[in-house]
């Protein structure tokens, strides 16, 4: 019989206990419950439902029950307890006998499983912050070690203008800083401990629910009992920020995708990251970058899902809300394994300097150089602009880059074209000439990777 049986005659069907049971997925949450639960057990010394000594074995119990958890998780799963909370109280009473009954005091599974969640969240925040400073430093030194790799930029995947390798590197770092900050955010809005507000109208013994928060880690202890046992922002805004980084590791990885194509040919991916075709030996596929892009689909999903498990619920809790385990853990976990994955990626990766170059070079990315150009020379930029796509034309229809005209082949779209507009054509002019503030000038992107180094650090 469950822990609340008083109330049934019956035990609950076999069908429904498997459709309702959450131990399965929420045993990921045993840790934070005895923690909670420790810090449980003094509070109500501080009102005067257990004695010190009571607590003490408590707490001892608790702590046992902690070690054989933290070396074996999973065996927890053998176990037919309804959830994980149920689970703890049982092992406890197991330990202790009666004593164990009385932890439950004053406490419901509701501000119970509202405070594990937490935790957990809590906790993982930081891990993730972990990885991704990972990636941000992998990211700044696969920069800093390519930073003359030229190669073509595009809008609309057309050859657009020159960058290096290290820039588009560098777009990146300052997507994750982004994705970094969103959970520094988060997490200041969710470090308010909902323990200590009963099952919704708040508990009724006088706990220091401040004084309980600081134990268990808070900065602060929330401020109403209804929202503190409701409220579930903490997941969707962890799901969002997730959704968001996914979507910036998707592009890095379809990014990559491209360049390591036959086609493009600019960077080639390590063995390591890389697998084979069970039919055509000459393949080597990007599998790693395709499932960080495919996996992007399922993070987003769980957003979707939770938003629409909440939005019709009425206060305070609702067994609906039990859906939000299984989502953000495998989120979670999914954007974790993404951002060591595209770790991995960069670890292993060769640019092929020549390839970049050549490309870059071809495509007419320096025929904005050319409308600067004739700018400097007093034609005005709307009119240098037509004249420079008249000289592209003629261009293309020569089978000759820009820089392969002769003078006079220019001057035949406009008079002021002279032998200095060979070196404003030049890769490295193009480069160079993009040094304000965020530009590709290598001068730029060498502090930029300085500051981002001493950032990381
Ligand atoms: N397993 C439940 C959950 O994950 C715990 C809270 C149950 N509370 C209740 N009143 N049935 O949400």
């Amino acid at each position: 019989m469950a822990l609340w049986g008083g109330r049934f005659t019956q035990a609950a069907d076999k069908r429904f206990k498997d459709f309702n049971d959450s131990l399965r997925f929420d045993y990921r949450l045993a840790e934070q419950d005895i923690t909670g639960s420790i810090g449980w057990s003094k509070a109500l010394v501080s009102v005067g439902v257990l004695n010190s000594i009571e607590q003490q074995q408590l707490e001892i119990a608790l702590n046992e029950l902690l070690i054989e958890v933290r070396s074996n998780p999973q065996a927890i799963l053998q176990d037919d307890a309804e959830d994980i909370h149920s689970w703890v109280e049982s092992k406890l009473i197991d330990k202790v006998g009666n004593l164990g009954k009385k932890l439950h005091t004053g406490r419901s599974r509701n501000d119970q499983v509202a405070l594990d969640i937490k935790m957990w969240c809590k906790q993982r925040v930081l891990e993730l912050q972990l990885s991704i400073r990972t990636l941000q430093r992998k990211l700044v030194s696969t920069a800093e070690n390519n930073q003359h790799a030229v190669m073509p930029g595009y809008t609309h995947l057309q050859r657009a203008q020159p960058i290096t390798f290290a820039h588009w590197c560098m777009a990146y770092v300052e997507m994750l800083e982004r994705d970094h900050s969103r959970l520094t955010d988060a997490y200041k809005r969710m470090d308010y401990c909902p323990l200590g507000s009963g099952a919704l109208a708040g508990t009724a013994y006088a706990v220091d629910r401040e004084q309980l928060a600081q134990d268990l880690g808070f900065a602060f202890a929330t401020r109403n009992s209804l929202d503190s046992v409701s409220d579930r922002d903490h997941i969707v805004e962890l799901l969002s920020t997730a959704s968001l980084s996914m979507a910036h590791l998707s592009r890095f990885a379809e990014d990559m995708i491209i360049f390591n194509s036959g086609e493009a040919n600019f960077v080639e991916l390590s063995d390591r990251v890389t697998s084979g075709s069970s039919l055509m030996p000459q393949k080597k596929n990007p599998d790693a970058c395709e499932l960080i892009r495919g996996k992007a689909g399922r993070v987003m999903g769980a957003l979707t899902g939770m938003l629409m498990t909440l939005k019709g619920l009425p206060l305070a809790y609702n067994k609906d809300m039990q859906e939000d385990k299984e989502g953000i853990f495998d989120a979670l976990d999914t954007w974790q394994d993404c951002i060591d994955m595209a770790t991995l990626v960069l670890e292993g990766i060769h640019v092929n300097v020549e390839r970049t170059k050549e490309a870059a070079l071809k495509g007419y990315s320096n025929a904005t150089e050319l409308a600067d150009y004739l700018v400097a020379k007093g034609v005005p930029f709307r009119d240098s602009h037509h004249i420079v796509g008249e000289t592209v034309v003629y261009a293309i229809q020569q089978h000759k880059a820009l820089e392969a005209l002769t003078v006079a082949e220019f001057k035949q779209f406009s008079d002021v074209v002279e032998e200095d507009v060979y070196e404003i054509l030049s890769l490295q002019s193009c480069l160079d000439k993009r040094c304000a503030k965020g530009g590709v000038s290598p001068l730029r992107v060498a502090e930029a990777i300085n500051e981002a180094k001493q950032r990381l650090s």
